[in-house]
């Protein structure tokens, strides 16, 4: 009997993890770049090593707080799981793509107005996921909020402030 073709692979490439390194091309906020990487290293340790990116931070480092969100082909993904050899020809994008020091999204200028954080931590995180939130959902209720955000802790406990922030945030957008 025929066998049947084996399945694709979910990940874009066979790593030899046996390999010491190799070099990766992909987009990181819109522009492209080349990156050395170990089969050890993940996503996140290469942003912010090799492209002084710190806006993701490795807290946990098991995929359980949501520190450490980036974008990779507009998947929310943990960067602390994601190893970065699988983003060679992916398009990742981090919280710092997200307006600039002289121009804040309407998410962040939210979380300001709203005193969505404490020790700040955990925003990029928050910021990050509340941006994908609105794509989807454009006027979430609070259940929508809570489920959407349950992958990311905030460990001082400013989970009313946020749900606000991302009320407010729905609010600016619909009258923008
Ligand atoms: S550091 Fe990645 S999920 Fe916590
Ligand atoms: S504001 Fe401190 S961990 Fe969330």
């Amino acid at each position: 009997m025929e066998q049947a073709a084996p399945a694709e692979p979910i990940n874009r490439i066979r790593y030899d993890m046996n390999a010491a390194s190799r070099t990766i091309n992909f987009t990181l906020n819109g522009e492209a770049v080349t990156a050395e990487v170990a089969p050890h290293h993940s996503l996140v340790e290469i942003l912010q090593h090799q492209f002084d990116l710190t806006g993701a931070r490795e807290s946990c480092g098991q995929g359980l707080c949501g520190c450490c969100t980036v974008l990779v082909d507009g998947r929310a993904v943990s960067g602390c799981l994601f190893l970065a050899a699988f983003a060679d020809g992916a398009e990742v994008v981090t919280v710092e793509h997200l307006g600039s020091r002289e121009r804040l999204t309407d998410v962040q200028e939210a979380f300001i107005e709203t005193g969505g954080f404490q020790c700040g931590f955990c925003t990029p995180g928050f910021v990050l996921m509340t941006h994908q939130l609105l794509e989807e959902h454009p006027d979430p209720d609070e259940d929508t909020i809570r489920h959407y955000l349950s992958g990311n802790l905030c460990r001082c406990a400013a989970y009313p402030e946020i749900v606000a922030a991302v009320k407010l945030a729905a609010r600016k957008r619909k009258q923008a």
